[in-house]
């Protein structure tokens, strides 16, 4: 039985730090507000020149350094991103062209927003197992504050850019046990960025539109409903878990789900303090800081779990 097993995790986030401070300058909010109600105190935005490839690429050579391995042994790129550099080639051609991996491996994105990178790591979990690839390099990467209206302290507030990045390989020891992807189209309007290019022009509005309590609410029954399915469907219990490493959107989500699974906030990464929400990236994100802080150690299990637009949601059970 091939598993496959994390090698080595990177993250990256751009060096502009900005706090609800610096926000409350420019929108109508308050620190006291966007702590109360999201946890959040600062998020990192990309400069101008700073592309989600960049990001993701950064975070890709510090995993691929842990990991202790040369760009040309992946055989697979999987990016997990929502804000792709260009409507096409996918994001992953052009990490792939930027590590200068000349070996002809596939690349493509997956997109599913927040849960981006539960779908991908699940994907490159069945190519491991199938035996359709040896090492592959996932990625969840964004720059959603170019989707982000800055004048709408409803949504603006919420977000910031980083990438993380793991690189997985085929080992006979245990690694990925059990994962779960689940989606439902019908909840496309509580979350999505309607903006298309056609004609030569943008149809629909090119921002980020939420209704964020009807979010609020499904999150949190529908993450924790697929975490203790992974769980109880993997032959564990919640007490074997180690570490729940949460998509970071929200400290009350993230409360809440810790709270149904009954492990206590000592048991779970929290990033989102300092990350914001960056949707695909943000697991990627709080598992590297858990892993380089000293948090998560080798042979502990873990559980991430996200849930984004679509709406899109997973879970993956792993030993570290
Ligand atoms: N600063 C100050 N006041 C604000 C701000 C702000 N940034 N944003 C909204 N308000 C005001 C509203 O205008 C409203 O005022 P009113 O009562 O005078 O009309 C009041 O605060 C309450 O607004 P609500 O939307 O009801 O606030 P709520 O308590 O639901 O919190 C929040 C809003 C934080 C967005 C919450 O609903 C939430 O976290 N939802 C989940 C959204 C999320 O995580 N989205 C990320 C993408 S999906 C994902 O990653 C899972």
């Amino acid at each position: 039985m091939q598993y496959a097993k994390i090698l080595g995790t990177g993250s990256y986030l751009p060096a502009n730090r900005v706090s609800n401070d610096d926000l409350a300058r420019k929108v109508d909010t308050s620190d006291e507000w966007i702590t109360t109600r999201t946890g959040i105190k600062f998020r990192h935005i990309a400069d101008d020149g700073e592309k989600t490839s960049d990001l993701a690429v950064e975070a890709a050579r510090r995993a691929l350094a842990d990991a202790a391995t040369d760009a040309d042994e992946i055989d697979l790129i999987i990016v997990a991103t929502a804000t792709p550099d260009m409507q096409f080639p996918s994001t992953a051609t052009i990490v792939q062209q930027k590590l200068g991996i000349a070996n002809g491996c596939p690349a493509f994105d997956v997109q599913a927003v927040c849960a981006g990178f539960m779908y991908a790591l699940n994907t490159a979990d069945a190519y491991i197992k199938s035996g359709m690839a040896e090492k592959v390099l996932v990625i969840g990467a964004e720059t959603f504050s170019r989707i982000v209206d800055w004048n709408d302290r409803t949504t603006c507030v919420l977000f910031g850019d980083g990438a993380g990045a793991v690189v997985l390989g085929a080992s006979e020891e245990t690694g990925i046990i059990h994962g779960k992807l689940k989606a439902d189209g019908n909840y496309l309007g509580l979350l999505n960025t309607p903006g298309q290019i056609a004609n030569g022009q943008i149809c629909g509005s090119p921002y980020l539109t939420m209704d964020g309590p009807g979010v609020f609410k499904f999150a949190v029954k529908m993450l924790a409903k697929v975490a203790e399915e992974v769980i109880s469907e993997a032959g564990f219990t919640a007490e074997q878990i180690d570490w729940l490493v949460p998509h970071q959107a929200n400290r009350r989500i993230i409360e809440s789900t810790a709270k149904h699974l009954g492990l206590p906030l000592e048991k779970v990464i929290l990033t989102v303090q300092d990350h914001g929400n960056t949707s695909a990236a943000s697991i990627p994100l709080a598992l590297d800081s858990g892993i380089k802080n000293g948090q998560i150690r080798r042979g502990q299990h873990l559980l991430l779990e996200g849930i984004g637009g679509g709406f899109a949601w997973g879970a993956v059970l792993l030993r570290y």
